[in-house]
């Protein structure tokens, strides 16, 4: 087979240019996807602007902003080159009659759902529109070797509106993620065909459009609070970089026959699954405790590395004792309790030590790979065969911890046997037709 350089140009963005495996492939078909209003069309249109700087000519067509309202824009975000061409239009044919005219190397469609064929009768947005446009895009792709970017709404359910066949067409779909209420901005590649998939772009959102964060894991736990009580730190690996966050855990007394476990930012079924672990293996009895678990900053965690964290920040809640701020966790738990070796241990305490981490909690199977460690760090690590390892942190042996963790189950019991005795006490009364002198029991909203 016949190698074939791919050419690849600076977006002007280091994250960006590292999500799509190390810049623009010329003649690539890029999908954008992400929630409306996070910052797609700033992304590109900045992009744009870094793509005029390496001298390339790119054509900006909208058909969801007037062309005033995108150059006012442009020119907010200092992108005010002559090669950046900006259109308002939606109907196809006459975007690529101005693709002829302009010749661009880059063309960025904003939104998929908002361009139409007229020989097509459905509205824009539908899925044949959508599919057909879309094909017609990947020709001028694949033809004339532009890059074409097109910018995706995604539905409620969290998919990029239109048909599944629009991730199939193209060769990269970008997701563009965060909290509305935060000023983060993750970019994530979930399919490429020029880089690998789950590196994580990280950006800032403020008056000057998206500003790139070179440090993440500083940003993502600047918050941390002076109370350390179920809170632990996991560092993640996000496609090949290490990344620090937070995670918290908290449990809540219910008088509920079924508590909730509710999950931000790491799966919930691996709640379920880690609440099991830690009461079969340390006896801790969650059954009248709503558990609610964070990731600091809206940050979602895929790998199992960050069960040990997650565990470690349930004891601690559990326990009511501090887990050392400097103290940072990775590794997988399985069923039997057992914590198993995690990938990229490195670069992930690297990472953790730069930002002046100074005790590892790692799995302990992990230890023949680390032989070439250095003396120093290896005194910093804290090895872990199982979770009765982590009790450890919590108190000279897990004794303590279960002396702990059963009070806390122990009262809680009592509040739900004091809750039945209450209720059945009311009702006898109720029964007999009798109320307290001087109460009624209606008034109070019984
Ligand atoms: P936008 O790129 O229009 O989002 P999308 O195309 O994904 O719908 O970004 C919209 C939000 O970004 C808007 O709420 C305002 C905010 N924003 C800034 O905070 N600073 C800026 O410089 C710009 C351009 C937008
Ligand atoms: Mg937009």
């Amino acid at each position: 087979m016949k190698e074939v350089s791919t050419a690849r140009t600076s977006t002007g963005f280091k994250e960006l240019n590292r999500v799509l495996g190390g810049g623009l492939v010329e003649g690539s078909f890029v999908l954008l996807g992400g929630d409306p209003g996070i910052g797609k069309s700033t992304l590109l249109l900045q992009m744009a602007g870094g793509l005029a700087k390496e001298d390339r000519t790119v054509l900006y067509v909208s058909g969801e902003e007037s062309v005033n309202q995108s150059a006012l824009r442009a020119q907010r975000l200092g992108v005010n080159s002559g090669k950046v061409h900006m259109a308002a239009e939606s109907n196809l044919e006459v975007i690529r009659e101005l693709a002829h005219e302009i010749k661009p190397d880059v063309m960025i469609v904003d939104s998929i759902q908002t361009v139409f064929l007229p020989e097509i009768a459905s509205a824009p947005g539908s899925v044949s529109q959508v599919r057909e446009c879309a094909a017609q895009l990947m020709g001028l792709a694949k033809g004339n070797g532009v890059t074409v970017f097109l910018i995706g709404h995604v539905t409620k359910e969290g998919n990029i509106a239109g048909p599944k066949v629009l991730e199939h067409m193209v060769d990269t779909v970008l997701s563009f993620e965060g909290d509305q209420s935060h000023q983060f901005r993750l970019l994530r590649a979930l399919k490429n065909r020029f880089g690998a998939t789950h590196e994580l772009g990280v950006f800032q959102m403020d008056t000057r459009g998206l500003q790139e964060v070179d440090n993440p894991s500083e940003l993502f736990l600047e918050e941390r609070g002076e109370r350390l009580i179920g809170s632990a730190v996991f560092c993640s690996v996000e496609g090949t970089r290490p990344l620090l966050c937070e995670i918290q855990a908290l449990t809540n007394f219910t008088p509920m026959p079924q508590p909730r476990r509710t999950s931000l930012g790491f799966d919930v079924n691996r709640v379920h699954l880690l609440v099991a672990v830690l009461n079969k293996h340390l006896g801790l009895r969650l059954a009248n405790a709503d558990v609610f678990i964070n990731v600091v900053g809206g940050l979602r965690l895929i790998e199992p590395a960050a069960d040990l964290a997650v565990a470690a920040a349930l004891l601690s809640t559990e326990t009511e004792r501090e887990i050392e701020a400097k103290t940072c966790f990775f590794g997988e738990i399985g069923l039997t309790g057992e914590v198993r070796a995690v990938s990229m241990v490195e670069g992930r305490l690297r990472e953790a030590q730069k930002l002046g981490f100074t005790t590892f909690v790692i799995p302990a199977s992990n230890r023949k790979h680390l032989n070439d460690l250095d003396a120093e760090t290896k005194k910093k690590i804290f090895w872990v065969k199982d979770v009765h390892d982590l009790t450890k942190l919590f108190g000279t042996d897990g004794r303590r911890v279960k002396g702990k963790t059963a009070a806390a189950a122990a009262s809680r019991e009592a509040k739900v046997a004091e809750q039945e005795r209450q209720k059945a006490a009311a009702h006898s009364g109720r029964q007999a037709g009798a109320s307290r002198p001087g109460v009624d029991t209606d008034d109070l909203g019984f």
